[in-house]
């Protein structure tokens, strides 16, 4: 069973681990993620951005999800990534989903917090958690390229969750979406923000940070971490090299069932170097 986001929030406090979250498309990569929590038997998210809903829709993901974790007891939050509208965010607690975030980075420092504001009102009233984006962070999220760097200001981090209530602040700290660009976190401004926030903090872009950098911002109050195109790119290769392999490939069931092998062992493997090592 689907956990709320809030007690997830504090399961991992009790047991001090940085939860992460994993993004999902499709019905492989979300098995993949969920076996992959259960094999370990450590909790997290399992996430879906407003983007990614393009081929499916909150309830057919909130009925996969509970569809596949039934028989599963590894408290799991199912969360919306990058909201980008308020229907999304009203879609997806209709449909279940038990955590939720905010985009509203792109808008000004004003529009962002009203946006912000209206959402945590609507989710606390359903007993939903809000994340928040301050800053806006750089790089290919989806179909969605950022290509200005737009830290978070640690000047703004106090008023911005004072004044929106969210719970989770997810920030920009030279933390880069995708493959494509090197991350370079900014550990000073980190432990800025962390003085400022009295609310705990997300950092985006998991796939391409080095290890031993998450562990080292796991210390500095962070509660989740994301990833995705890691997971995208385990599923896309399964099918990539089978056909390089074989341009005449047509074994559709065979190598669905080895995507959801990789997707789950990258998922085991993240969880072990940022909770267990
Ligand atoms: O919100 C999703 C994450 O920030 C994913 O970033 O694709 O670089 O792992 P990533
Ligand atoms: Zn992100």
């Amino acid at each position: 069973k689907l956990v709320n986001g809030f007690k997830l929030m504090e399961y991992g406090k009790e047991n001090g681990l940085l939860l992460p979250a994993f993004n999902t498309t499709n019905y492989e990569v979300t098995k993949g993620i969920i076996d992959g929590f259960d094999a370990m038997g450590l909790g997290g998210y399992i996430a879906i951005s407003s983007s990614n809903l393009k081929l499916s829709s909150p309830k057919i993901i909130a009925d996969m999800v509970n569809s596949v974790m039934k028989d599963k007891s590894t408290p799991v939050s199912l969360h919306l990534d990058h909201g980008k509208s308020f229907k999304d965010v009203k879609a997806c607690i209709d449909a279940g989903f038990t955590s939720i975030m905010v985009d509203a980075s792109h808008l000004s420092f004003e529009e962002n917090i009203k946006e912000v504001q209206r959402t945590v009102e609507y989710c606390h009233f359903f007993d939903i958690p809000v994340e928040a984006e301050l800053g806006a962070i750089q790089g290919k999220e989806d179909d969605h390229v950022l290509e200005e760097d737009a830290k978070t200001s640690s000047e703004d981090v106090r008023e911005f969750v004072e004044q929106t209530g969210c719970d989770l602040l997810a920030v920009s700290i030279g933390n880069v979406h995708g493959m494509e660009l090197t991350p370079n976190l900014d550990f000073p401004l980190l432990d800025e923000i962390v003085k400022k926030s009295s609310v705990p903090l997300v950092l985006h872009g998991g796939s391409g940070i080095p290890f031993d950098q998450v562990r080292k911002a796991k210390k500095r109050n962070l509660i989740k971490v994301n990833y995705g195109s890691d997971l995208r790119q385990a599923f896309i290769r399964t099918y990539g090299k089978a056909y390089e392999q074989n341009h005449n490939e047509f074994n559709l069931m065979g190598l669905s069932q080895e995507a959801v092998k990789n997707v789950m062992g990258r998922v085991e493997s993240i969880i072990e170097e940022v909770n267990v090592k």
